[in-house]
Parts: C-alpha cells; structure tokens; sequence
C-alpha cells in the first residue's frame, strides 16, 4: 500500500480493538429524511443551491449535528462542519453536499453527507478516546444546476474561487451568483476569508454514488476512485434577428436557433471524434438551452446555449472545448450573425492521494469485498478538496448506472457498506493506522 505522510502527535490514545458499528437504520432514516424535502413528480428530488429546499436540507442536518453532539460551524456561505474533538492535530473530513439538480435523485450527495454524520456519531456514541478531531462537512452548491458553477462551498474552503470567476455564473432568470454571495455578505477580497487553512485538514474523504454503470456491470461493491474527471463550462450566445416567421424569406433569415443546433451536433461530434484521446474519456454535453423570444411564430434572435466539456485530462478536454470554439464563430460567420462565447469555468482534472487510495483498498481486501479502482466521471467536492489536503473517495453501486434523474437507485445495503468503510478508513487515518 502506497504510504501517506501524516503529522503525528507525540501522546496519541490507542486504536480500538474492533471499529465500532454504524446504526443503519439511523443512517437510512436520515437519508430519507433529506430525500423528502423538495420532493417532486416520480420521486424526483429539487434543491436548487440556495433555494428554500436546499436551505431546508441544511438546517435539517444543522439539526441533526447538534442532537448528535458535535460543534457545529456554519460559515457565511452556509458551507456546514460537524467536529467531534479529538486529542489535537488536523480533523479528518468526510462529507458532500445536499444540493441537488433539476429533478433529480435522492442520493447524489446525501449519501456522502449522511453516510459521514453517522461515521462522525457512531465514533462519539463509542467513546473511544481520538487522536484528532474528526468532522462531517456539507458544501453548498456542488451541482452546477443553478448558475452553471460548480462546487462552490468547496472550492471557496479550498480558496480556488476569485471575483473574475463569478462574472459569467448567471441563473435562468437573470440572477448573478456574484449578486447572492455579496447579499450573503462575501465578496471582493472577502472571498478568500472563507479559505481554511490547510493546516487544519489531515485529510478529507467522501463517500459517493458511482453515477454510472462501471460497478453494477462488474458486479463490484465498492469504487476506489484514483482521478475526477473536470469539466470546462461555456455559455455560447449566438445572437441573429427576430422576424415574423410567415413573412420571412428562408434566403433572408438569420436564425440563432438553426445556428445552435448547428453547434449542438458538432459539440457531440467533437467530444465523439477525441473520446479516447489520451485515455482522456472526453465527454461533451449542451444541457440547457433558451431561446428569445421563443414561441412558435417568430424566428429566434438569440439563443444561449450551455455547453459543458469533460475528461480526466486536460489535453483531451481543451482541445474539444477550442474545437468547439472554432465551429460556434464559423457557424456565426457562415450565417451573418454574432456569437459571444462567455467562459464560466474551466479546470483541471485532479488525482486523488495515493496514500487514500491503499487506505479504501486494504479495507475491500481486508473485508474482501470486492471493489474496483477507476476514475471518476462526474464532478465532486473531493476535486477541491484535494488542492489543499490529501482527498479519497469511496463509491458505490448505481443501479442501471443512472443518476441526475428521479431514477436514480442504490440498495440500502449498499449505503450502509459504503458508511462503513467510510467510518473505517475515518478512523485508520486518525489513528495513522495507513
Ligand atoms: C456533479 O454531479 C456533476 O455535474 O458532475
Ligand atoms: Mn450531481
Ligand atoms: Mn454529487
């Protein structure tokens, strides 16, 4: 197992013989719980970041933290630590988010954030004596839903957030993401007040949903997961002419919705012809259209498109996100019009600490549960986390491999292995067991 280099402190209190067990149906419980607020059609679930669901299901669990005993910290964006004290040193982390996308499931996040509250209060309810603080954290906004920005809490714990990042984070109504965290109190070089120091992290770990079929179709339990997949975000504006739609010569239109869809294939394209590019898996997905004016008897004079490009290289991801480029100004040259292409974000993707890795592995081994090692698709706070500490994730199965929908589904056995192994590597690391 690869080693991980982790301070110590001199009177460090034993590990206990056996690691405590987890109440499951507590665990589950409290998963549905959070699944009930902002139920929807077909069991769909919507929290919108900084939504009044989303703000429910924080001050669910800010209630769950302080029945269970811990110290709870809400900072000034509503990201949410749980600690438990322990002998001193850095806390080990686990945590996710409660956010959500547009009707989507009940476990993408909450798995994370519940599975790491029970980890934290089976510990407390043990009574074992710690050799460092432990923590269950919820960051606010991991889902890029709502403004096209994703792990918002976590990037602003990890620092990587500046004003010039925000500018083209916008909400389909108009609402800028700079305007909410400055009506929260954050912004301009406050920012950067909401950065911990990475002296206080040992390490953070989050236990997850795969979101895709890799661990059903290999009949695996548990994904060790070694990199996270980054996206680069572009909001592309083709703007023509609105016109009456019977009048109009089809030699003397400018469309932007024929121009979008136009780029809407070739963003399919372009993500097909460099899938493999690299090892890089490059995916490429427009997930959210709007269209001015947008009824059925006038030429659309503006579209926005959302375009959303990832790999778990950044070679393979940067050269589909300039392809893509290239085409949208063609496409606007081609058809006499204008195309403002506004970045959102772009980043790199991350490899997680090898030391984390072996720590999750030694457990399936020791336990022999079988698991498998595999990068990430989808985005997680893990991928902030580890700019500033060394980050591990644990995953677990997804039926049918789907996910950001209503049927999305995990078996409940599946939750609980996955808290439990979560709740060992939590105390391996603490213990400097690893
Ligand atoms: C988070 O679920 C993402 O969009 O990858
Ligand atoms: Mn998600
Ligand atoms: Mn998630």
């Amino acid at each position: 197992m690869p080693g991980m280099a982790l301070p110590h402190s001199k009177a460090r209190p034993a590990a206990p013989a056996a690691r405590p067990a987890i109440n499951r149906e507590r665990l589950l419980a409290d998963l549905n719980a959070v699944s009930r607020i902002g139920i929807g059609d077909r069991g769909s679930v919507t929290r919108l970041v900084f939504s009044v669901t989303e703000l429910r299901s924080r001050q669910l669990l800010v209630h769950l933290m302080t029945q269970a005993g811990l110290k709870v910290h809400v900072d000034r964006i509503g990201n949410i630590f749980g600690r438990l004290e322990g002998a001193d040193g850095p806390a080990v982390l686990a945590g996710s988010h409660l956010d959500s996308v547009v009707h989507g499931g009940k476990f993408d996040g909450p798995v994370g954030v519940i599975g790491a509250l029970e980890a934290v209060r089976t510990i407390k309810e043990s009574g074992v004596a710690l050799p460092c603080p432990v923590e269950a954290v919820c960051f606010v906004g991991e889902e890029s839903s709502r403004f096209g920005f994703s792990t918002l809490g976590s990037s602003l714990v990890a620092g990587q957030v500046k004003m010039k990042d925000l500018t083209n984070a916008v909400d389909a109504r108009g609402t800028k993401l700079g305007e909410v965290l400055a009506g929260l109190g954050v912004d301009g070089d406050s920012l950067s007040g909401l950065k911990r120091d990475p002296k206080t992290i040992k390490a953070y770990l989050e236990l997850h949903i795969e979101q895709g079929p890799v661990l059903e179709a290999k009949g695996k339990k548990i994904g060790v997961v070694t990199a996270i997949a980054a996206p680069t975000r572009l909001r592309v504006i083709f703007t023509g002419q609105a016109d009456h739609s019977g009048t109009t010569p089809m030699d003397m239109r400018k469309d932007a919705l024929a121009a979008a869809a136009n780029l809407i294939a070739y963003v399919e394209q372009a993500a097909r012809e460099n899938a493999s590019m690299d090892k890089g898996r490059v995916v490429g997905t427009v997930g959210a259209i709007k269209v001015d004016p947008g009824v059925i008897n006038a030429i659309p004079g503006k579209v926005e498109l959302a375009v959303d490009i990832r790999s778990v290289t950044g070679k393979a991801k940067d050269r589909v996100a300039r392809a893509v480029e290239g085409r949208a100004k063609e496409i606007a040259a081609e058809r006499d019009m204008k195309v403002d292409i506004l970045p959102i974000r772009s980043e790199e993707p991350v490899d997680l600490d090898a030391g984390l890795i072996g720590v999750i592995r030694d457990i399936c081994e020791e336990k022999k549960i079988a698991y498998e090692v595999m990068p990430s698709g989808a985005g997680h706070d893990a991928m902030q986390i580890a700019k500033i500490a060394p980050a591990g994730m644990i995953f677990i199965p997804s039926k049918k491999g789907i996910s950001h929908s209503p049927l999305e589904w995990t078996d409940p056995d599946e939750i609980c292995l996955g808290a439990e192994i979560l709740l060992d590597a939590m105390m391996r690391v603490a213990y400097g067991e690893n």
